[in-house]
């Protein structure tokens, strides 16, 4: 490690879940409140690598990343620091291989600052302590926001499916109080956000001394003026409790859409992923769900090649997917991680075979999804606007069913407007403004 100067300038870069995207943003305000301003990774005095450790590729990536850093020709290397489940998951070993300045966990980072400067006097500084989010409180307010913004409710997971880091990553369910949620909610539409998206590794099982659960959260969120719609990622179907399964049939603002992960669709290998959830408990549940709002739109996450997955066993992923009719879905090749009991298991599968059964599976997923897209065709509905489109005065937007919508109009992002879905392809769809919503 070479002796730093105090950085000027940062960089973030975050990789992998919308959580890394929430906590990047909230390092950038951090920094920002310390006088940093924001610079491009070529020329940055500091570059933050907010990173993933859920499968091998995503953890690679920080490695490659590290070594383009150390010889970028466009200026003297930056203080490196790494952020993220990497740095949880493998804290100083990443500092004896790559030689960067600074490794922070994800419940850490609100102490960036100070290791920063202890970072410039030479040698490493590493935070990589799990207080129960106590992140939060020593966090700048929230600014400036685009029109839809993450919000973290809740953090860790109790779970431990055999496959997954996140519990020795993120460690432990916890949830942030209430007060501090509908604070920080009124903050992000002050300086902006028309939709939040709630945030948790496990965000339906939220919950308070008092028992709201998510469901009373929301309908809370639910009377914030000037907010237009909520989303809440990623669920698990244990927690899919009542309450909140009917407040998608009576909260105006929830939006008609459910990230609800199954992994497999075979009972044996449910059980050795450790799910706690059968494949029919799964799917009574999705009638539930259905039964309360029956257009909505769902989507799950899926794992092929676990070890020991027969033909057999996967054909009963398809099937599930078959009787499903999922709106999207995303979908992972068996990633085996150090430390998880998933990686000691025996029967690996053989890549060929992890490769021909996720095309399989993606193309049943594609099937549904280009289905799903094209019953919109016909409809009106309200479109958030959130960035430029490639042609010029387009514009593209999000549908309540989260599918991107394209159209030319005069309207600016952060625009909630009433579009005619005129065109569907796989992955998004074209639009005519109507009429201008009374928003
Ligand atoms: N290998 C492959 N996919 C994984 N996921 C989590 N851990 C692994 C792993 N070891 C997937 C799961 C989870 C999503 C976030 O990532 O599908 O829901
Ligand atoms: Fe990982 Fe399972 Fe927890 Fe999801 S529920 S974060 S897959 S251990």
């Amino acid at each position: 490690m070479t002796t730093q100067k105090s950085p000027a300038t940062f960089h973030i870069k975050s990789y992998g879940c919308q959580m890394n995207v929430y906590d990047g943003e909230r390092m950038a305000e951090l920094l920002g409140s310390q006088g940093l301003t924001a610079a491009d990774a070529a020329d940055a005095d500091l570059v933050v690598l907010n990173t993933c450790h859920i499968r091998e590729r995503a953890t690679e990536k920080v490695y490659s990343e590290i070594g383009r850093l150390k010889v970028r020709d466009t200026a003297p290397p930056p203080m490196i620091a790494v952020a993220g489940c990497v740095a949880q998951a493998e804290g100083a070993e990443i500092a004896r291989r790559a030689r960067i300045d600074v490794v922070v966990g994800p419940q850490a980072y609100h102490n960036l600052p100070r290791l920063v400067a202890e970072a410039a006097k030479g040698g490493l500084a590493l935070d990589t302590d799990m207080p129960a989010i106590a992140k939060f409180g020593a966090l700048p307010a929230r600014r400036k926001v685009g029109s839809s913004a993450f919000l973290t409710v809740q953090e860790g997971c109790d779970k431990f499916c055999t496959y997954c880091v996140v519990p020795y990553t993120r460690g432990a369910e916890v949830s942030r109080p209430f007060d501090a949620i509908i604070d920080e909610a009124k903050a992000l539409v002050d300086a902006g956000a028309k939709e939040l998206t709630l945030l948790g590794q496990n965000v339906n099982a939220w919950d308070d001394d008092a028992g709201t659960g998510l469901h009373g959260l929301i309908v809370a969120l639910d009377k914030i003026e000037g907010l237009h719609r909520i989303r809440y990622t990623t669920s698990h179907p244990n927690d899919m409790r009542e309450g909140l399964i009917r407040a998608h049939a009576e909260v105006g603002k929830l939006m008609p859409y459910l990230h609800l992960p199954v992994q497999a669709g075979s009972d044996r290998i449910l059980k050795a992923m450790n799910r706690s959830h059968t494949r029919d408990s799964y799917l009574r549940i999705l009638d539930r769900v259905r039964a309360a709002r029956p257009d909505i739109a769902l989507s799950g996450d899926f794992i092929v090649g676990f070890p020991g997955e027969t033909d057999a066993e996967f054909e009963e992923t398809l099937s599930l997917i078959d009787a499903v009719r999922y709106a999207a879905a995303f979908s992972f090749k068996f990633s085996a991680r150090p430390g998880t009991p998933a990686a000691e298991m025996d029967g690996m599968i053989p890549m060929a075979v992890m490769d021909e059964r996720l095309q399989r599976l993606q193309a049943a997923i594609i099937r549904d999804q280009t289905a799903f897209n094209a019953a919109t065709v016909g409809r009106t509905c309200p479109v958030l606007l959130e960035r430029p489109g490639r042609q010029p005065g387009q514009l593209v937007g999000k549908s309540p069913w989260l599918q991107s919508v394209h159209l030319t109009t005069d309207a600016k992002i952060g625009d909630l407007i009433e579009v005619e879905i005129v065109s569907a392809g796989p992955n998004s769809l074209g639009g005519v403004e109507s009429v201008k919503a009374a928003a």
